[in-house]
C-alpha cells in the first residue's frame, strides 16, 4: 500500500524542519517547499493527499496558494498554518480555498498531529467513496444495458409468438374460405373496412388491433355449418337460417380457449345483433351491443352487399350505401354507417 503524502509549504526553514521532525515517525511520505510557486510545482507532479501551508509568505501568499491547490488537485486536503490569528484570513481561507482546518502558530503538537491524521483519513474516505460511486455507476450502466437487451429480447419473442399466433389464425380463416368458396376474401375485406372505421373513430392502437383480429375471425364459426346449407342456391328455409345463426356461438366456442381477448370474442358472438334488438344471438339493443361488434356488423354487411352470393348478384357501391343507410339506426349503428357511407366509394377495392 502506498504511503499517504503530505506537502508542507513555509518560507521559514526552521518551521519546515520542526514539522519534518514532528511527522517523521508517522509513516507519511513528505514533500517540502519554501514558496507557494515551488509548492504548486510539487502539486502538479505528485499525488499529494494533504497540504499544510503558511499564510504570510514572500511572493504568493497562503490563501492564493491554497486556491491554486484547490484548482489543480481539488481532492487534496488543505490546512492553513499561520502565526496570525486573523479571523478575516481564516474566513477567506475557508470560503475561497475550501480549507479543511485553520491552525495558528504556535501549535500544539498533539492537536496538529491529530488534525493531520483526521485530514488524511478524510482524504482516504473520500477516495474510497469515489471508487464506490464509480463502481455503482459502472454497474448501473451495465445493468441498464442488460435491461435494455432483455427488453429487446422479450419484445422480439413477443412479436415472434404474436406472428405465429396470427399465422395460425390466418390458417383458420383460410380453412373456412376453403370450405365456403362463396365468402372467399370476405373476412380480409371486412377487416379493411373495420380498420377504416376504427381510424375514423380515432380508436386506440390496441383496441383497433383487437377489432382487426375479431373482424378477421368474425365468421370462423361457419366451419361448423353444414356444407349443403352454405352452398344452397335456393332461398334458405327457416331451419337453414336457424342453423346458420349458430355460427356465432360455434365461433365463440372455438376461440374462447385460444384467445383471451374479450373484444375479439364479443365481435364473434355479437356481430349479428341489431340496434333495434331484432338480431341474434342475444337480441341486444342499441349501445348495449359492444362497440366493436357494431363496427364489424357494418363492415361485414357492407362487404356482403358488394359481394356475389349463390342466391343473389353483387350490389354496386351506390346501392350498397343506400341499403346501409336504409337500415341505419335500425340494424346498424347510425354513426358507423355515416362514417363508412360518407367516404365509402374511396375505400372500395
Ligand atoms: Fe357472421
Amino acid at each position: 500500500m502506498k504511503p499517504n503524502t503530505i506537502l508542507i509549504v513555509d518560507d521559514e526553514e526552521n518551521i519546515l524542519k520542526t514539522l519534518e521532525r514532528l511527522l517523521e515517525d508517522e509513516g507519511y511520505k513528505m514533500f517540502f517547499a519554501d514558496s507557494g510557486l515551488k509548492g504548486l510545482e510539487i502539486i502538479k507532479h505528485e499525488d499529494i493527499h494533504l497540504v499544510i501551508s503558511d499564510h504570510r509568505m514572500a511572493g504568493m501568499d497562503g490563501i492564493k496558494f491554497i486556491n491554486e491547490v484547490k484548482k489543480i488537485s481539488p481532492d487534496t486536503i488543505r490546512i492553513m498554518l499561520t502565526g496570525y490569528a486573523d479571523v478575516g484570513i481564516a474566513i477567506k481561507a475557508i470560503n475561497e480555498g475550501g480549507v479543511y482546518r485553520f491552525i495558528t502558530k504556535p501549535w500544539n503538537n498533539v492537536e496538529l498531529l491529530s488534525t493531520i491524521k483526521q485530514g488524511i483519513e478524510y482524504y482516504n474516505l473520500q477516495k474510497k467513496l469515489d471508487r464506490l460511486n464509480k463502481l455503482i455507476q459502472s454497474q448501473n450502466t451495465e445493468l441498464k444495458e442488460w435491461n435494455f437487451k432483455l427488453e429487446q429480447k422479450v419484445a422480439d419473442q413477443t412479436k415472434h409468438i404474436r406472428d405465429l399466433f396470427l399465422d395460425a389464425i390466418k390458417s383458420l380463416v383460410f380453412a373456412l374460405e376453403a370450405k365456403d368458396k362463396n365468402t372467399e376474401g370476405h373476412a380480409r375485406r371486412a377487416t379493411e373496412y373495420a380498420a377504416y372505421i376504427c381510424k375514423k373513430m380515432s380508436l386506440s392502437k390496441e383496441y383497433t388491433e383487437d377489432i382487426i383480429l375479431g373482424s378477421l375471425l368474425h365468421d370462423i364459426g361457419k366451419i361448423g355449418i353444414k356444407d349443403p346449407v352454405l352452398d344452397k342456391k335456393e332461398k334458405l328455409t327457416k331451419t337453414d337460417y336457424d342453423h346458420i345463426q349458430t355460427h356465432v356461438l360455434i365461433g365463440e366456442r372455438i376461440l374462447t380457449p385460444i384467445i383471451k381477448k374479450e373484444t375479439v370474442i364479443k365481435i364473434v358472438r355479437h356481430h349479428h345483433e341489431h340496434i333495434d334488438g331484432s338480431g341474434y344471438p342475444d337480441g341486444l339493443k342499441g349501445k348495449t351491443i359492444p362497440l366493436e361488434a357494431r363496427i364489424v356488423a357494418v363492415a361485414d354487411a357492407y362487404d356482403a352487399l358488394l359481394s356475389e352470393r349463390p342466391y343473389r348478384k353483387a350490389t354496386n357501391n351506390i346501392n350498397a350505401i343506400k341499403e346501409l343507410r336504409k337500415f341505419s339506426g335500425i340494424h346498424f349503428d347510425a354513426e358507423i354507417v355515416e362514417i363508412i357511407t360518407t367516404n365509402g366509394c374511396s375505400i372500395v377495392k
